[in-house]
This record gives C-alpha cells, structure tokens and sequence, in this order.
C-alpha cells in the first residue's frame, strides 16, 4: 500500500496576528483532508541568527537550524505560505533557507531540499496577495533542487479576508487554499512511489 506523505507547514511571518500563519493552518487542513500527515509549524519557535559566515566558522549551525532541517529531512514535501517583503521573500523565511542550505561533511549538498515538492501560497493586504514575492520564492527553491508545484495562491487585501474565527470570509477563497493543499499531496504521492 502507499506510503501517508509527510508534509511540514510553516508561514515566512513571526507576527503572533500574521495573515500568512492563518492561510496555512487552511491550507494544511486541505492537505490533511487529501490524505497527508501534516506537521505544522511556527517559524517563531526557532529564532536565529542573521546567517553570519564568521558566526558559522567559529559556532557551526545555530541548534534552530539544525533543528528545522532534522524536521525536513522527516518530511517529503513543504507547505509555506511566504508574505510579500519589497515585492520578494521575507528575511526570516530567507535567513531559514540560508542555514539549512549550508554544506555539513559528509553530508549530499541541499539534502534538506533535494527531492522534496513544494507548494507556495501567500497573503498580503495589497490588491496582489504577495504574488510578485512568489516569483522569488519559486526560484530560489527550484535553483536548490526542490520541486516547486504550479497550483499557487495568493490572497489580497489580507487584513480584510479573515473572520475572527480565523476562516477565510470568502468560501470560494478558502476552498482555493485548500485545494493548493491537496495539489501538493497528489504531487508529492507520486513522486514517494517512483
Ligand atoms: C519591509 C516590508 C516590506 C513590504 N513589502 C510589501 C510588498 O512588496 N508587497 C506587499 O503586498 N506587501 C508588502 N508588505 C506588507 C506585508 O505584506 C504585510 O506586512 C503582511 O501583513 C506580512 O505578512 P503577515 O501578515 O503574514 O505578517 C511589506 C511589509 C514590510 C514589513
């Protein structure tokens, strides 16, 4: 029988009111309702450091990063719901990718990202959801072997979208969230049984 995939949900926000944490426990709940053993989790629980070369040399990986890429390496695919910074990523989900992409010894380059699928959606109070900022995203991850999925979606005027509940006001919108969710567990079901 197929394997359950593992996927790990996270938001690039550490705002305790983020919109982007509350468009992925949506999308996370589409993926559960596919099929998927979903681990959501909040950026916010691991703080580190701005990636520093010289803090590297002299303290290898903060103990967060190593963290997060054991949880990873656990799971075949990601969820990130990414906010939009100056029409590109946020620096924490950027800093996160940056010390989990560091070479460890005899360790395979970007293990953490190689053969992994990915969804993105994201949410902005701007009239474009954050969708420039995708652009960016889409690339780094596909430039580091992840295998970023064409289902996206972006929320506009985020401040607005949700009731206080945490649902998307808008069905067709919540449904649309969901659906990214499922997308990533179709995709990432196939590529666990070739
Ligand atoms: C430095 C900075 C730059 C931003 N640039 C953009 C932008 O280019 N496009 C956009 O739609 N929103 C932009 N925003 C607004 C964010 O989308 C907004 O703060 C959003 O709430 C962040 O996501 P969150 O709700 O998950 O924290 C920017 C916010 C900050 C702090």
């Amino acid at each position: 029988m197929a394997r359950q995939p593992k996927i790990l949900a996270f938001a690039g926000s550490a705002r305790k009111d983020s919109t982007n944490k509350k468009l992925i426990k949506i999308a996370a709940a589409g993926a559960r309702e596919a099929g998927a053993e979903v681990t959501l989790i909040d950026l916010n629980d691991y703080p580190m450091p701005l990636y520093n070369g010289d803090l590297e040399e002299n303290e290898g990986q903060p103990e967060n990063a190593k963290k997060i890429k054991k949880l990873m390496l656990e799971h075949d695919a990601f969820l990130i719901s990414s906010p939009e910074y100056n029409s590109s990523i946020s620096p924490l989900l950027k800093n996160t990718i940056d010390w989990v992409s560091r070479p460890v010894k005899g360790e395979e380059d970007l293990i953490a990202f190689r053969n992994k699928a990915v969804a993105l959606i994201s949410a902005s109070p701007g009239p474009l959801g954050g969708l420039r900022g995708l652009v960016t995203v889409r690339s780094i991850l596909g430039n580091i072997f992840a295998h970023v999925i064409p289902q996206q979606m972006t929320l506009p005027s985020a401040y607005e979208a949700f009731d206080d509940q945490g649902n998307l006001k808008d069905p067709a919108k919540e449904k649309r969230a969901k659906e990214v969710g499922a997308a990533l567990v179709k995709f990432t079901s196939k590529m666990i049984q070739s």
